[in-house]
């Protein structure tokens, strides 16, 4: 059975963008891969966390991936500080990464571009650590949104540096990036991105948003003045955002809803995504509640915790061997 890990930071409330981009694929992918994924808790301390927050945020994302139907069962759960692994690992992929090619990395670029302040040595070097949490579990595929594919791409190219130098020792991993929905963006300015981290809360649907508030933000995305509801992500990029979370939340293709919508208004449309935003929010919310008030988290992680540590232990152990770190 090939291997698939990925991540998400608790460095905020979940994303409706990070459910279409990322969970919902590992969702589907769990029966037919041997799946990891965790909490990357590491990378959400690149920037200044708030420690009850950070604390709460972990907790919902397990109990929202759970909440999402990743089955305990089938997928390795596990919080990312937990596995020291990742740590040493981490530091190595550092050394093995040169300045220029982190720099290339967008987010860094773009913070820095626009004149950011506070920008922690941890942000410019953690694709790096990005880079040992996927080498760490061999892992051949690694199902991210779009705008963390430059993140695996240069997790190949540290993979094979570190191959040619010291002897086969990485899996070069693939990004998998779903046709539709690899990145929502913001209801509110459809050209960015919708993000944990954005300012204007009208953009964003959070997973653990009240449902008729996310109907609500849904109702005043912001569209044009065309009048046809088709997939034109350079004209109509609010539309076509919207027909992406419409298909990407019932299954219907984009190409069926625009048919079906033929001569219609927009707020005809809108109300159908708002519904089905509602309907999508209410019966995971009920699911998250249930597995908060279970406990179950705790128990999921602490297994989880033991499987990726055993695996982790024993690759980073190869490659202290090859690096020549273990002398006796
Ligand atoms: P993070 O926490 O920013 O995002 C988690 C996942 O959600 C996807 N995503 C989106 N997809 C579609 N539309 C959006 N608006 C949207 N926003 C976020 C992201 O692409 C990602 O797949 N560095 C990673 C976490 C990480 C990781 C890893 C991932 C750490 N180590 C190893 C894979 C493998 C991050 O910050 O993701």
């Amino acid at each position: 059975m090939k291997k698939m890990l990925s991540g998400i930071k608790p460095s905020g409330r979940l994303t409706l963008g990070n459910y279409i981009g990322a969970i919902r694929k590992f969702v589907e992918y769990q029966d037919e891969y041997e799946l990891y994924v965790f909490i990357a808790n590491l990378h959400a301390i690149t920037v200044a966390q708030d420690k009850a927050e950070l604390k709460k945020n972990t907790k919902d994302l397990i109990a929202l991936y759970l909440a999402c139907g990743l089955d305990p069962k089938k997928v390795t759960i596990f919080l990312q500080s937990d596995v020291h692994e990742h740590a040493e690992l981490g530091w190595i992929m550092t050394c093995n990464s040169y300045m220029g090619e982190l720099q290339r990395m967008t987010q860094y670029k773009d913070k820095t571009a626009k004149g950011e302040t506070g920008i922690t040595a941890g942000l410019f070097t953690y694709p790096s650590l990005m880079a040992a949490d996927i080498l760490l579990y061999d892992a051949d595929y690694v199902p991210v949104g779009i705008d963390q594919k430059q993140h695996v791409e240069l997790t190949r190219n540290l993979a094979e540096r570190f191959n040619n130098r010291y002897g086969e020792t990485f899996v070069i991993p693939e990004p998998v990036v779903a046709k539709v929905g690899a990145k929502i963006y913001s209801l509110q300015n459809p050209t960015k991105k919708m993000s944990k981290s954005e300012e204007n809360p009208k953009g964003t649907i959070d997973l653990l948003d009240e449902p008729s508030l996310a109907r609500k933000k849904v109702m005043s995305a912001v569209t044009d003045s065309l009048g046809i509801i088709q997939y034109d992500p350079e004209n109509q990029p609010g539309i076509s955002n919207l027909l992406t979370i419409l298909s990407s939340l019932n299954g219907e293709s984009i190409e069926s809803i625009v048919n079906r919508y033929e001569g219609k208004g927009y707020g005809e449309f809108k109300k159908e995504v708002g519904q089905q935003v509602f309907d999508f929010l209410t019966d995971l919310q009920k699911r998250y509640n249930e597995i908060i008030a279970s406990g179950m988290a705790e128990q999921v992680i602490k297994e989880g915790n033991e499987k990726a540590s055993f695996i982790a232990r024993k690759k980073l152990s190869k490659v202290k061997r090859k690096i020549g770190f273990e002398v006796f």
